[in-house]
């Protein structure tokens, strides 16, 4: 992105901007499909002898589970068919050969927390009835290879600690002696998606389980007004060694979950956490009602985030997006922090030499210098989901 590098240098050439009425879908979704090739420009699928599923160097494999992600939902909120083969095909490209994506070539990188997200997207394949696998010579449907994902995690839980993922699957890699709440976060929402989906409460069963963990080993702490959920900790210390980062995605993994669950079950405890996570979501992760990533952005101020944590607004937008819809009192709450954040990332999408290249920070209204995948996911997602009350609830197997 060498180009973009050089305009930003000369100091804004031209500021396109995106500019979108918030309340015409055809003006957000055009805007998303506008900020979507700027998704893929980093995509190498598309390029003469690139892998298909694949993103450019810095971006790791599950930023790749995440952007298809996004795509996916923007091909089913705003109906919207152009990128539907190359989504299906990058879909597909890495099931891996047990089908559960773990595909060889990630196998010396691949972590619970990166297996993870992609279910978020096969999952999302299944409840949004995106073209069958089966077509693509896949021997399973979308559901049924999310249930792939999930055995294939779950068989990685172990009695360190109690119970819990670790955040990777391989002893070499560094975190292989650490468990955290995105790996176990990613279990919990799948487990709980799962059991809506099928109707089974095998998983609701394991899903709670699964926060109860979380719970008793303090990653997540609960108060009478609000649930707090800390990074992680390292098995050799038995997890007391607990780091307190709170990252946008993680609450928005328990948060998904729980919204799942309370949908499926009915139970007051899951809106009542649903309602807790929010509670602190809320209170930390947004200034006047804009969302920022606050462990490593300061708004109007500097940011230091690495290319991994650039993304997470993305993920958590998404989470924010389903969560109005599944428990529809959280609404009132969620609308007017997708719409103020919406406008901000809008004004953002304003650099590069394309005009339409997203920034990090969303409560400056206009560029702010950075760019990157995590920055294009991100806008793309908390504008589509302004989007979100306005399609059809998400499928079960039985409709
Ligand atoms: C694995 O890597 C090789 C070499 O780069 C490539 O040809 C192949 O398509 C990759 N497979 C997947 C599933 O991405
Ligand atoms: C479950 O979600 C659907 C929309 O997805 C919503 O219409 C319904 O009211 C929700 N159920 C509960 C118990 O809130």
């Amino acid at each position: 992105m060498f180009s973009k590098l050089l305009l930003s240098s000369l100091s804004v050439l031209a500021a396109y901007a995106i500019d979108i009425d918030t309340s015409s879908k055809d003006s957000i979704c055009s805007g998303v499909s506008t900020l979507s090739n700027g998704i893929l420009d980093y995509y190498l699928g598309t390029r003469y002898g690139g892998n298909v599923g694949m993103f450019q160097q810095p971006y790791y494999w599950w930023e790749a589970g995440e952007a298809f992600g996004s795509l996916l939902d923007q091909w089913y909120m705003c109906e919207d068919t152009s990128n539907e083969n190359l989504l299906f095909e990058a879909l597909i490209s890495q099931v891996g050969d047990n089908y559960d994506y773990v595909p060889l070539n990630q196998t010396e990188t691949e972590g619970n927390d990166d297996q993870g997200v992609w279910s978020f997207a096969i999952m999302s394949a299944a409840e949004k009835n995106f073209v069958s696998p089966k077509t693509g010579g896949v021997p399973y449907e979308w559901a049924e290879l999310a249930e792939n994902i999930f055995n294939s995690m779950f068989a990685r839980w172990d009695d360190e600690c109690g119970g819990g993922l670790r955040w990777q699957i391989y002893t070499d890699n560094t975190g292989y002696d650490y468990k955290n709440t995105v790996s176990n976060g990613c279990l919990f929402q799948l487990a709980a998606r799962l059991a809506k989906y099928y109707d089974n409460s095998k998983y609701t069963y394991i899903a709670d389980y699964i926060w109860q963990w979380t719970e008793d080993v303090d990653f997540l702490t609960e108060t009478d007004d609000l649930i707090t959920i800390h990074d992680g900790a390292h098995v050799w210390a038995n997890c007391e060694d607990i780091t307190d980062k709170e990252w946008t995605y993680n609450y928005g993994l328990y948060m998904v979950g729980s919204a799942y669950l309370y949908n499926y079950t009915g139970e007051q405890t899951w809106l009542d956490r649903t309602n807790k996570l929010l509670s602190r979501a809320t209170d930390i992760f947004f200034t006047n009602s804009v969302m920022y990533e606050q462990e490593c952005s300061t708004p109007g101020g500097s940011s230091k985030c690495n290319n991994d944590q650039r993304s997470f607004k993305s993920l958590f937008s998404r989470c924010l997006g389903l969560v109005s819809v599944l428990a529809p009192s959280t609404s009132s709450t969620i609308t007017p922090l997708i719409e103020a954040s919406a406008k901000g990332a809008a004004a953002s999408c304003s650099g590069g030499s394309d005009g339409v290249t997203c920034g990090i920070d969303w409560t400056v209204n206009e560029w702010d210098g950075w760019y990157g995948l995590g920055e294009q996911m991100s806008a793309v997602e908390i504008i589509q989901n302004l989007l979100v009350g306005q399609r059809p609830a998400p499928s079960t197997s039985s409709n």
